[in-house]
């Protein structure tokens, strides 16, 4: 599994980046506006990023209807060769995936919850599908076991171009070790999870030990 950042924020980007860990960013309205972004720099961000990361970068569009998703699409696409455009799963969603596939642009398409929902996306051409997992658990629903589902039924299938799911709303490491087990292809997860999933008080008393042990080898 392939783990992507969920986050606007430049320097966590360029920090996981640093781990030589990370395989792309995914980026949503919520999130920018969360770094103080403003409209007027939303393409620079976003070309930002992806100078920093070697991978496909989330920009999520915000129109409504096909022909306003297809131009944002174009115009975020255009961009930067990194640029995966994020279209959330509705009727003018799938409209206007179908017509940025065959312009040959990449889509993730986002707000996935259940399996039509995946089915749809991606034979309306997304080259992503990204099915939430934390929100399900906000309505005590277990999205890990929805995750599930989604990526066992997209496995049934030849879609004609690959698609990969996404484990979005990854909230804590568990989520992260579901997603791992299930077989999703990618985890996007934000800095915090991050940290955490790389850290272990096992971890942490081994390297005690070591360290104490090794002034006791200098003294000696
Ligand atoms: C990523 O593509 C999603 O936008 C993100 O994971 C949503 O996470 P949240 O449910 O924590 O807002």
């Amino acid at each position: 599994m392939k783990f992507f950042l969920d986050t606007a924020n430049i320097s966590e980007i360029e920090e996981a980046a640093s781990w030589g860990v990370l395989a792309g960013v995914t980026t949503n309205p919520t999130l920018y506006a969360r770094e103080g972004g403003k409209l007027a720099e939303f393409h620079d961000h976003i070309v930002r990023i992806c100078e920093i990361v070697d991978g496909p970068v989330s920009a999520e569009t915000v129109g409504l209807k096909r022909e306003e998703i297809v131009a944002e699409g174009v115009e975020l696409a255009a961009l930067h060769d990194n640029v995966v455009v994020k279209v959330p799963t509705m009727p003018e969603g799938l409209a206007a995936t179908r017509e940025l596939a065959n312009r040959g642009i990449k889509v993730n398409m986002t707000l996935c919850f259940t399996v039509p929902q995946a089915l749809l996306a991606a034979r309306s051409g997304a080259a992503y599908v990204s099915p939430f997992i934390g929100r399900f658990d906000d309505i005590s629903e277990d999205g890990s076991e929805h995750l599930a589902n989604v990526v066992a039924a997209l496995n049934n299938y030849d879609f004609g171009h690959d698609v990969e799911v996404i484990a979005a709303s990854v909230r804590h490491p568990q989520h992260v070790l579901q997603a791992a087990l299930i077989g999703a292809d990618i985890a996007t997860v934000p800095m915090s999870t991050l940290e955490k999933c790389v850290k272990h008080p096992l971890t942490d008393r081994g390297l005690e030990a070591f360290l104490a042990d090794w002034e006791k080898v200098k003294n000696s």
